[in-house]
């Protein structure tokens, strides 16, 4: 059974995949997990496969099937909850654009918030945060997302540097916070902003928080919250969850 991979994960994979491929009937690999005999419940769904099928363009995109599942099920679970939806971290839309196909967030009665400066991460904000090659700084990414949007009145694309952007549009209440934004300095920039504004029973979704990548966002993170009486469960998809509590 296969997902998808990258090329360089192929080839760290190959190997150890040559044993379980023999030894169990349902192996999952993709975005560096790999997993024997696990039901995958999300793709007996067929609405999360026909939206992965629309919106994923490339292996990449379809490797991140079960963050993917992660964030639809916070966010479907948030759905009956007051208060809007947000994403720090936004990039070329992708996880948004998935969202809001597999949740017909149209007919949510929710505004969804995209906050991205649309040119990387600050230069102020990298300590701690490898950047990639590239730096998510795509030569008119901002008009394309902007596009890519276009069709929903209530998703709101707003561009600048987080935290100091919410002045241009952040909800009064929030339900679900997806924050993906490789940087611990702006992460925690937005969580003091947003924690208090998220409803009890409210999610995050942090994406980065298991990586060792960004092991400086789990340290600042999990201080953040334990300040707050709260704590992150740490997901094998490399992403944390935390919910609010009342
Ligand atoms: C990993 S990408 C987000 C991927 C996205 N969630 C997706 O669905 O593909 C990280 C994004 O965070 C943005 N970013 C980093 N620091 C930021 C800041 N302080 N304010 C706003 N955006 C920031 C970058 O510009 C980049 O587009």
């Amino acid at each position: 059974m296969f997902y998808g991979l990258n090329q360089s994960e192929g080839k760290v994979l190959n190997h150890v995949l040559g044993i379980t491929d023999s030894l169990y009937k349902k192996v999952f690999h993709a975005d560096m997990l790999i997993t024997c005999e696990r039901c995958l419940g999300f793709m007996d769904d067929k609405k999360f496969v026909e939206t992965l099928k629309k919106i994923a363009k490339t292996a990449q995109e379809r490797s991140l099937v079960w963050r993917l599942h992660t964030q639809m099920w916070a966010a479907n679970q948030c759905l009956g909850l007051p208060g809007d939806f947000m994403e720090c971290g936004v990039y070329k839309g992708y996880c948004s654009d998935f969202m809001v196909n597999y949740l017909d967030f149209a007919k949510s009665g929710k505004t969804l918030f995209l906050h991205d400066t649309f040119e990387g991460i600050p230069e102020d904000q990298r300590a701690g945060s490898p950047v990639r090659p590239g730096g998510y700084s795509d030569e008119g990414l901002f008009e394309s997302v902007v596009a890519r949007f276009q069709p929903y009145a209530n998703v709101k694309v707003i561009k600048g540097k987080v935290p100091d952007v919410f002045a241009d549009g952040c909800p009064e209440q929030i339900a679900y916070l997806h924050l993906d934004m490789n940087s611990a300095a702006a992460e925690i920039g937005a969580l003091e902003v947003i924690f208090d504004k998220l409803v009890p029973g409210g999610m995050i979704v942090l994406d980065d928080y298991g990586w060792e990548w960004y092991r400086a966002q789990k340290d600042a993170e999990d201080k953040f919250f334990a300040a707050r009486g709260h704590r992150v469960l740490e997901l094998p998809t490399g992403q944390g969850l935390v919910v609010k509590q009342g």
